[in-house]
């Protein structure tokens, strides 16, 4: 065989997607939503879907602006002239802070905005009013402006657990136009630190520790992590606030530095009742940076606008969410992820309801936490993610039943729900009188993408639905060809047109932005037509006959653990810091609880023993570089690696492996012999440890479509 025509036979294996491998399984039935959720639903009237059908596009989207208040209306709803950086109400000021606090304070002062729900169940919980949240936000905007120096377009990165300062800061901020960068807690203090350094902020805001299981963590030592990370990536810190979980009592072991650290416990009362206005901005304005992970090593930094993301979340919020002023509203993510911007703060509190914040782990101290406080606080919508919900179902099947909570929404978002995981939610949590809206959407979006209108459209387990209001999804194969409905041939879905919640572009990287979601199924990219720039979202999705979407899971290299991204890029990246170690892979393994789990496949340098100790070595720095949620649930020491013949890991060939499934065709591969001797060791521990999986043949498709995106 020629050179080139061995490489044409590698491109042809490398490009058998997900959009070539049918799909069998079984259709479920409709669920339809209860009467009395109907009665009471803010989209009622089916003629709701008339009024974003596509020929009233983009005009459709004034209907979510006008939720908000403007300090100046916009002139113009969509500019498509320096595609694809879409521009939303263009002319149009406002501020999100104004909107999310200070207008609901004229109407609803005395009613809870947060609810805090401490770990600890014998902390008291502790509602903080829309008016308290006023006063609490404009002291702390006071402090950001006069004492960490910050104004209008700096970035601040904050590292902050699931307290009510996280949403009050990130309000201090959208005040002032401080463009926000929240890294989830669980994050370690090296993560931060790139994140701190890509997004050039002067001014880190943490907290010293923080509820998990019990027990308080020490969370400052990250600061210094974080710090130390930026510096040798060039970028200094000025200052570290720190809040205190306990003010007066410092929970770290690591020590204040002078001149950069600071107590905020110790300095708020300098601004003790200080008003500041707030800045009347473009909607155009960065309103925060929240990082994902993709195909290449570094996060990217997702920037959100003002106007466009909060009249996405405000409307997504009241038609989808239902969230009406009355309801109090538990979604149980973390803020530091995109569903807890859009779903717990900006969305809720733009619509003046009540948002709890939890602490912790919902199974603690027992799987009856999370009904207890349904039930004490009388919440009756509830959001959360399928790892929460298997999770829930395994430890304490038949808790909610002891518990006297009446849910009449419930949301599930991140990954694919099981259909049987989904009926468990619905019969069980939801005691038959819950709607549920399955969402899909990315950090990337703002705001939800498919789901069902939750009184009008029927629910079916295990697909997100059609298309949300204004959103016109399409599904094409490798080719750029339509994969029609209802043909049980998968694809990549994109959305055809944009929509007020899309990110910007990425921070720092506008022309990452524009190769990762346009480049590929664009059709001229001089056009200033939207229709030539459809959305890729890197997911793959069939679309059944009733046009409900089954979201599949990424069709680049990215591993859904528990709802969490994490980049098959970046996970090696951190392996390979280990001396010992020449090469690394990073595949999914499907695992019950967490949908799916890591696991690192590495070769060792010349002269190199495999031991346990290198495998922990590994281990723990993903741990240190990216954070716990990342840990490998097995690092495998490998001789060498699968590869092709122009030195291509072949990473379907090990996700096969690890899965118990096909390893597919091994015939082009440059080392075959590799393969089964892999595979004998691997299943032998994986036998002996009890770690045999069973996967559903959607689950096997999955798998057998990994690593094809390179
Ligand atoms: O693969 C999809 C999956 O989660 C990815 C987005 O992750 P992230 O940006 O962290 O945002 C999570 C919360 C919005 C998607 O590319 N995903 C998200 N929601 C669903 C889903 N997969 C199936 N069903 C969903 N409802």
């Amino acid at each position: 065989m020629s050179a080139e025509s061995t490489q044409s036979a590698e491109a042809e294996e490398l490009q058998v997607s997900e959009a070539q491998i049918a799909v069998h399984w079984k259709e479920e039935s409709h669920y339809y939503p209860p009467p009395q959720f109907i009665g009471q639903a803010n989209a009622s009237d089916p003629s709701i879907r008339d009024r974003f059908s596509e020929d009233k596009f983009p005009e459709c989207f004034k209907e979510y602006a006008d939720l908000l208040t403007w300090d100046q209306y916009w002139h113009t709803t969509l500019d498509t002239s320096n595609p694809p950086f879409w521009r939303w109400f263009v002319g149009g000021k406002l501020n999100a802070s104004f909107n999310c606090v200070d207008r609901h304070v004229r109407t609803r002062p005395n009613q809870a905005a947060l609810i805090f729900v401490p770990e600890p169940e014998d902390e008291e919980t502790q509602a903080i009013t829309y008016r308290e949240l006023y006063r609490r936000v404009n002291e702390t905007a006071a402090m950001l402006r006069d004492y960490a120096g910050l104004k209008a377009g700096d970035r601040v990165t904050l590292h902050m657990p699931m307290v009510p300062e996280l949403p009050v800061v990130m309000l201090a901020c959208a005040r002032l136009g401080v463009i926000h960068s929240q890294v989830f807690a669980g994050f370690s203090g090296a993560a931060c630190g790139g994140r701190i350094s890509d997004s050039q902020s002067s001014v880190l805001i943490t907290m010293d520790g923080y509820y998990r299981s019990g027990t308080l963590l020490d969370h400052k030592v990250k600061a210094d992590e974080a710090v130390a990370r930026a510096k040798e990536e060039g970028h200094e810190v000025d200052k570290v606030l720190v809040y205190r979980r306990h003010p007066g009592q410092y929970a770290s072991q690591t020590p204040m530095v002078e001149g950069r650290d600071v107590f905020v416990d110790e300095i708020m009362p300098q601004f003790r009742d200080k008003l500041v206005d707030p800045v009347s901005l473009p909607a155009e304005a960065p309103l925060f940076i929240m990082y994902s992970s993709g195909t290449t090593g570094r996060p990217k930094g997702c920037q959100h606008s003002i106007g466009g993301y909060l009249a996405y979340v405000t409307g997504t919020s009241k038609y989808y969410q239902d969230i009406h002023p009355e309801d109090t509203y538990w979604c149980a993510a973390d803020i530091g992820w995109i569903t807890g911007h859009s779903y717990i703060v900006y969305g809720p509190l733009s619509l003046g309801t009540t948002s709890v914040v939890y602490e912790g782990v919902p199974t603690y101290p027992d799987p009856g936490r999370p009904w207890r406080i349904a039930e004490r606080l009388g919440v009756n919508i509830f959001h959360t993610a399928p790892t929460t919900i298997r999770m829930l179902r395994k430890v304490g099947p038949t808790e909610p039943k002891k518990y006297d909570y009446h849910f009449k929404h419930m949301t599930t978002v991140g990954e694919p729900i099981e259909p049987d995981v989904w009926r468990w939610y619905y019969e069980v949590v939801g005691k038959g009188e819950a709607v549920i809206v399955d969402t899909w959407w990315q950090t990337e979006n703002g705001g939800f993408l498919c789901s069902t209108l939750p009184g009008l459209e029927p629910m079916k387990p295990g697909s997100a639905g059609p298309g949300v209001l204004g959103i016109y999804p399409v599904i094409y194969d490798e080719n750029g060809e339509e994969v029609p409905k209802g043909s049980g041939r998968a694809g990549n879905i994109c959305i055809r047109n944009p929509w007020p919640g899309i990110f910007q572009t990425i921070w720092g990287d506008p022309d990452r932005f524009v190769q990762t979601y346009y480049e590929k199924y664009n059709k001229d990219p001089k056009s200033t037509d939207w229709h030539d720039w459809p959305y890729f979202a890197n997911d793959g999705a069939t679309q059944a006959p009733d046009g409900y979407y089954r979201i599949l899971g990424r069709v680049d290299d990215v591993i859904n653990v528990a709802g969490h991204r994490l980049g098959t890029k970046e996970l090696e990246s951190a392996a390979i810091l280990v001396d010992e170690v020449a090469e690394a892979a990073a595949v999914p393994v499907v695992d019950e609880l967490r949908g799916r789990a890591v696991e690192m496949y590495i070769s060792l340098k010349p002269g190199v023993a495999a031991t346990p100790e290198v495998e922990e070595k590994v281990a723990k720095i993903i741990e240190t570089e990216i954070g716990k949620v990342a840990r490998p649930k097995n690092v495998w020491i490998v001789p060498d690696m699968p590869k092709t013949r122009s030195g291509k890991i072949m990473r379907r060939v090990i996700a096969g492996i690890s899965n118990f499934t096909d390893v597919g065709d091994i015939t082009t591969l440059a080392n075959p012999e590799v393969v089964e001797e892999i595979r004998v060791h691997v299943h032998e521990v994986k036998q002996a440890k009890g770690e045999v999986a069973k996967l559903s043949e959607k689950e096997a498709e999955e798998i057998k479509a990994f690593g094809q995106a390179e």
